[in-house]
């Protein structure tokens, strides 16, 4: 990697967390001559970003970049997955999926204001987000050279990395080591590895990191009533919040009733199968009500293929394949749709569980004169009749040729 190159030609821009893996991918990247900008987005993850700035300098990068992503996370990443209902294989709402498009893109922006003519990442050869990473990557600069030490360094394990950290003093804090593999940002928060590698095995109580166990939470159930406008939610319990505080806001009251978790084998894109444990507290409840508010404002038809494409958006998102033309056309297709989407649902939280109780908007489909039982009935139930022999009328006699 070193040679006869200019300064800027020997700078990678890397994308670094913070954690062991990134912090000696620092290192081992420095040593090889590299000279290291450390790139850190915060998209929520919480963390305390000034030791972690003197951690990467420490392992020896001569830059820290701390980008705050989070409002823009909320905007351009968060809001159009939850208008296109993207969950991916019925379980997963996509924190980590769609939190790397963001970080590539910036990583690419800090590479081009940098100068640096490489990008590098902490990701593993058996993921889904080195695909993210540097599928983006090469979207909006396939010039860059990318660097992904970890598919290729000599550490077998964790122990190997910490004993390399210690030799070469990079100040990592092994006490705080979770036996888990731990992804978080504003919208979830993404859990594996440790005895939940057998699939059998039950998550252990540490797992929960955001939420509190459903059995734990209180006995006396919570309301809370979210307001939507064009299909973002901006109000809660009748308060409005800017978009990141909307979904702490949500976030606070749904991981008291234990919401929003999820034990699940997915399937990655480089063909394995994996298990993961999502915790997406926030996420479970704003979809829920979004979803409602659509069941009651859009018509049926429209309904169906939105749920049709619905699929398509969470491949998408999941695949790294973010910034692509099928993704940008679906998003248009999914803004027009929620032209309407103003309104409020109402929803009970009681341990682990999120119920809709109410919902109103002034574009709902529903009109109580034509649902009702009662004696104020408008329904013309004499339309039936005709109106079911044509839509029938095709089939008539066809079924006792099929059998
Ligand atoms: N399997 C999930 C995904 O591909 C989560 C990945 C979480 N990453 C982590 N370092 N724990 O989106």
């Amino acid at each position: 990697m070193k040679g006869s190159k200019s300064s800027t030609d020997q700078t990678v821009v890397l994308a670094y967390s913070g954690g062991l893996d990134t912090s000696v991918c620092v290192k081992w990247l420095a040593e090889r001559g590299w000279r290291v900008i450390a790139f850190m987005a915060d998209v929520g993850q919480g963390d305390n970003f000034a030791p972690l700035v003197k951690r990467a300098k420490g392992a020896g990068a001569v830059d820290v970049i701390v980008k705050d992503l989070k409002e823009e996370f909320v905007k351009d990443y968060v809001w159009p997955a939850l208008k296109a209902h993207a969950i991916y294989e019925g379980e997963y709402l996509l924190a980590t999926a769609l939190s790397r498009p963001i970080i590539a893109k910036h990583l690419v922006d800090v590479a081009h204001k940098t100068g640096a003519r490489a990008v590098g990442h902490g990701c593993t050869g058996k993921g889904n987000d080195q695909v993210r990473f540097e599928v983006t990557a090469r979207i909006f600069d396939p010039s860059l050279r990318i660097l992904a030490p970890v598919r290729e360094w000599e550490f077998r394990s964790r122990e190997d990395e910490i004993e390399y950290a210690k030799e070469h003093k990079i100040p990592v804090d092994v006490t705080k080591k979770s036996p888990y593999s731990i992804d978080q940002n504003l919208w979830g928060t993404s859990i594996e590895a440790g005895v939940m590698e057998d699939p059998w095995t039950e998550p252990p109580a540490d797992t929960y990191r955001s939420i509190v166990p459903p059995e734990k939470a209180p006995d006396k159930a919570q309301y809370v009533t979210i307001d939507f406008e064009r299909g973002v939610p901006v109000k809660v319990d009748g308060k409005a919040y800017a978009s990141v505080a909307l979904i702490q806001k949500v976030h606070a009251i749904g991981a008291v009733h234990g919401i929003g978790r999820t034990d699940m084998i997915e399937s990655r894109v480089v063909g394995i199968k994996s298990r993961e444990v999502y915790e997406a507290p926030a996420g479970a409840i704003l979809f829920a009500a979004h979803a409602e508010l659509e069941r009651l404002v859009l018509d049926r038809k429209l309904l169906q293929v939105k749920a049709e494409l619905a699929n398509t958006y969470a491949d998408l998102v999941y695949s790294g394949l973010w910034f692509t033309p099928l993704k940008r056309a679906l998003d248009a297709f999914i803004e027009s749709t929620q032209r309407r989407m103003t309104g409020s649902v109402r929803l009970k939280l009681f341990k682990g569980k999120v119920l809709v109780v109410g919902r109103k908007s002034p574009n709902g489909l529903y009109k109580e004169k034509l649902a009702t039982y009662s004696a104020k009935d408008q329904f013309n139930q004499s339309h039936s009749e005709g109106f079911i022999k044509l839509y029938g009328l095709s089939y008539e006699g066809s079924g006792a040729k099929a059998r």
